[in-house]
């Protein structure tokens, strides 16, 4: 039996430029690409080069064109606030537009950054969207995290202004944005000339002209901004993720291949169509809000929630069928956490059966590993597929899913499921030699990556290329490690980098360590992600103190605890710091890491040949088992 899937997938890889030559005519351009793939300067593969076209415009314009203006393009839903509203197409224009008079009043031109620190509230989205009608580079940073992170970030991008809001609001506590984007501008080197901040209802907040101005302000005498014509190439926007060191990375966005790619994915991955609504429960900081929040069900002129709110606490378990029925969601996106998170307060379902979920087709998960038990959990409840599939910032769609709109794969419970059309998914050994079916190694796709995936780092052509594109030759390293199996499904075992998973978020325990290496008491010290039920990973950090301190442990834990907590942001999850005498190392002074995890999370582990002193080891679990880690 011929099948659909395999068909269009082997056609993606075997004529790659006919394949999205096609897709690309779905989309709006000023002018049509002719040459589909530039391939001149590997690995800076170019997609779409001479094509122009506008991010904004295959967001919201062009779906008015064609006659659905009226439609509802934005539900906005915060029970953390009681507010709810909705934005037809024209509607969200309106406001866009008008934004981006703001903007370019305020002196911001097409190819400058603005970054935005703001809470899951629509002014978010239409400052996200006003950059891409006049052609700034927008650079999203998620407000769980601290000044200091804010900082690099201003200082890599050389933001030309900041848009924030007077607060966010967490459960039981009211996130204050103003004094740390204050701290984060005394912090930072480069300074942005204006800062626009929203003021919230019932929580305003002193401004100091003339730099800062309120929203409000900022749209007085504003025009509304039609789209700027853009190069495929030009950047649509940076997001910053982990990287292997404290530097996080700025991984940049291409504007055709992203709208091409993206706008593709809503059918054919997830199966949704203009008239359906389409939930994203991430939060706009993370690469799944950007693209499946914002950019591709607008793309795909569907309609999008925003929700600010958590699957748990607001405010109880059933917040998550609350929204699917009131608004007849057909397919959510969010991560494990989130179900494990309601499978723990609620594991019989009980507030699940107050609703009527007959809208709601498909579920599907990704961000983290989605362990089975869960998976089983939530099919189990909600009657409906529920499929994991994997990706990653540095590619802003999934690499691999059951492409439902193509044709439904079988579930096979702990695999991503298959590589998705454009991604020539292979298991590499450290040889670089291909890995049999079933055997592990290292994850890489062969290059030309697809449209919508990263086309360099922003400032670090140099950085990109050695990080992701020279360990192997000519395939991108994702840093999974896994296999696949004899039917084509993709195993993703584990990061072979310091990454961690923290409730969906990815963290660089490096950048910890970093952190915990600035105490004054601190000689040396080690970062781990151990197993968690709830949020997956969990970090943990080990600290050796120097010679001669005298202050006591319980103390030097809390400020390790404190210094996580105020230089990375509450999102990094830094509760457990513990003191420890020594570290075990190899015997040329690497820490074994590994091996630490491995007896935190009471996995079997071999004692490491190149081991300085094997006592260590014993001093390690019978310190976990005092800080109640190992039980
Ligand atoms: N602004 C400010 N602080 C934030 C924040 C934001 N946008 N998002 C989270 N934080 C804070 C939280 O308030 C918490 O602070 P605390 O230490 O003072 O309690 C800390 O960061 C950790 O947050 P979180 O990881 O969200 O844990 P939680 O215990 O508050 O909630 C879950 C647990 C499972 C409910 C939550 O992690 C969740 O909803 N996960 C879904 C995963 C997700 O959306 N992932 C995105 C990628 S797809
Ligand atoms: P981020 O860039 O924040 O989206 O994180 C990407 C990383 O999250 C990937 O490299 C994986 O390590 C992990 N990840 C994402 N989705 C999955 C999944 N479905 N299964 C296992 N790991 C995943």
């Amino acid at each position: 039996m011929s099948s659909a899937f395999k068909e269009i997938y082997q056609n993606s890889i075997q004529n790659p430029e006919e394949f999205w030559q096609k897709v690309s005519d779905d989309i709006f351009w000023y002018k049509k690409p002719k040459q589909i793939l530039n391939k001149d300067n590997p690995p800076f593969y170019k997609w779409f080069c001479d094509g122009t076209t506008n991010t904004c415009y295959n967001a919201l314009d062009v779906h008015i064109d064609q006659g659905r203006g009226d439609k509802i393009a934005l539900i906005y839903d915060s029970p953390i606030t009681g507010n709810k509203k909705q934005f037809t197409y024209k509607d969200l224009k309106g406001k866009v537009s008008k934004f981006a008079g703001a903007l370019k009043k305020q002196g911001v031109n097409k190819g400058d950054r603005v970054i935005i620190y703001m809470p899951m509230i629509p002014e978010a989205v239409i400052a996200m969207l006003a950059c891409g009608r006049i052609g700034a580079i927008h650079s999203v940073v998620f407000g769980g995290f601290a000044s200091n992170e804010l900082a690099s970030r201003i200082d890599d991008s050389k933001a030309k202004l900041l848009v924030t809001a007077s607060c966010g609001y967490e459960p039981g506590r009211t996130v204050e944005y103003k004094p740390l984007v204050d701290e984060a501008i005394k912090l930072s080197s480069h300074k942005p000339e204006k800062i626009i901040l929203y003021q919230r209802e019932g929580h305003e907040v002193k401004l100091n002209a003339p730099r800062e101005i309120s929203w409000e302000e900022s749209l007085s005498n504003a025009k509304d901004e039609e789209c700027v014509e853009m190069n495929s190439n030009d950047f649509a926007y940076i997001l910053y993720t982990s990287g292997t060191t404290g530097i996080p990375k700025g991984i940049v966005r291409d504007i055709g291949g992203h709208i091409v790619a993206l706008k593709w994915t809503m059918k054919n991955i997830y199966n949704i169509n203009t008239d359906d609504i389409w939930w994203s429960a991430s939060d706009i900081g993370w690469i799944v809000g950007h693209s499946y929040i914002v950019y591709a069900p607008l793309f795909k002129g569907c309609t999008t929630v925003l929700f600010e709110g958590k699957p748990v606490g607001t405010p109880d378990a059933g917040a998550f069928w609350k929204i699917i029925s009131e608004y007849k969601v057909k397919s959510l996106f969010t991560a494990p956490t989130a179900f494990r998170a309601i499978k723990k307060e609620d594991p019989e379902g009980k507030f699940f059966s107050k609703y009527d979920l007959s809208s709601f087709e498909s579920l599907f998960l990704a961000g983290e590993r989605a362990d089975p038990d869960t998976i089983k959990w939530a099919e189990n409840l909600l009657k409906v597929p529920v499929i994991d599939h994997w990706w990653q910032t540095e590619t802003s769609w999934a690499i691999s899913s059951n492409c439902t709109g193509i044709e439904m794969q079988k579930t096979k419970y702990g695999s991503a499921c298959k590589a998705v059309p454009g991604y020539d998914v292979k298991i590499l050994k450290s040889d670089s030699s291909v890995a049999k079916p079933n055997e592990m190694g290292d994850i890489v796709v062969k290059l030309p990556l697809p449209p919508g995936t990263f086309p360099t780092l922003w400032n670090a052509d140099e950085r990109y290329k050695k990080t992701y594109m020279t360990n192997y030759n000519g395939y991108y390293q994702t840093y999974d490690a896994g296999h696949i199996d004899d039917d084509g499904y993709i195993w993703i075992m584990s990061r072979t980098d310091d990454i961690i998973n923290v409730a969906g978020h990815r963290l660089s325990t490096g950048a910890i360590e970093e952190v915990l290496s600035e105490h004054q008491s601190v000689a040396e010290c080690a970062v781990l992600g151990i197993a968690d039920k709830l949020k997956g990973q969990l970090p943990i950090g080990l600290v050796v103190l120097k010679a001669g301190v005298t202050k006591d442990n319980e103390t030097i834990s809390k400020e390790c605890i404190k210094m996580v907590r105020d230089k990375i942001g509450p999102v990094a999850a830094f509760k457990v710091a513990i003191v420890i005498k020594r570290l075990p190392k190899t015997r040329s002074g690497k820490i074994l890491r590994g091996t630490i995890r491995k007896i935190a999370d009471k996995e079997e582990y071999k004692m490491p040949a190149t081991i300085d002193d094997p006592a260590i080891l014993k001093e390690i679990e019978e310190d976990l088992i005092k800080n109640n880690i190992l039980k």
